[in-house]
């Protein structure tokens, strides 16, 4: 059908045409069809995606102390590690769905969110190499940054 292909490509020839401004902006419709789905508002993505994970790193990190004695509050087995490890990196990723547009503020936002990112690698690590220290430390990082944003951007209510 060679032949009815070629009123096809003048045809949208012209389109791509009238898509541009005599200026050469992009016209509305020639914009990418793929959006940015920001659905979640900050209160749900705080409750639903970064809290939960937080905690998991959290939970995992440190000592229970009580009359009974202390007890370490890490992993005992592979899978309570890989669970850790899946956590930090919804922490880690968290950052960039904080990042994007529509959610993404002026001021430090971007550089107090890439701390976020750090700070869940140094958790997903410690996971991996089931070092409890370590998870210790980058889980008092990640509750650090946490605070730094809140101390900026969250006006709480009286
Ligand atoms: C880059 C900024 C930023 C970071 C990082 C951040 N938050 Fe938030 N958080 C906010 C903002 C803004 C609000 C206020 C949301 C609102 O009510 O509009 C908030 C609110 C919250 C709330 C309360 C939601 C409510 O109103 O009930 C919780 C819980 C929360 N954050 C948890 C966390 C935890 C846990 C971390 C760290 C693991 C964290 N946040 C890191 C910006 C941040």
């Amino acid at each position: 059908m060679d032949s009815l292909s070629t009123p096809w490509v003048a045809v949208a020839a012209v389109l791509l045409l009238s898509a541009c401004t005599p200026d050469g902006e992009r016209a509305a419709e020639d914009k990418p069809v793929a959006e940015y789905r920001t659905i979640l508002g900050m209160r749900d993505l705080m409750h639903q995606v970064l809290e939960p994970a937080a905690e998991v790193i959290w939970d995992s990190a440190g000592y229970d102390i009580t009359a009974a004695g202390e007890k370490n509050l890490a992993p005992t087995t592979d899978a309570g590690w890989e669970r850790v490890a899946d956590a930090a990196a919804v922490v880690m990723e968290s950052a960039n769905l904080l990042m994007l547009p529509g959610r993404s503020r002026e001021g430090g936002w971007n550089e107090i969110s890439a701390g976020l990112a750090d700070a869940g690698l140094a958790a997903r690590a410690a996971a991996e190499s089931r070092n409890d220290e370590a998870l210790f430390s980058a889980g008092a990082r990640v509750y650090r940054v946490c605070v730094a944003c809140h101390q900026i951007y969250w006006i709480r209510p009286q």
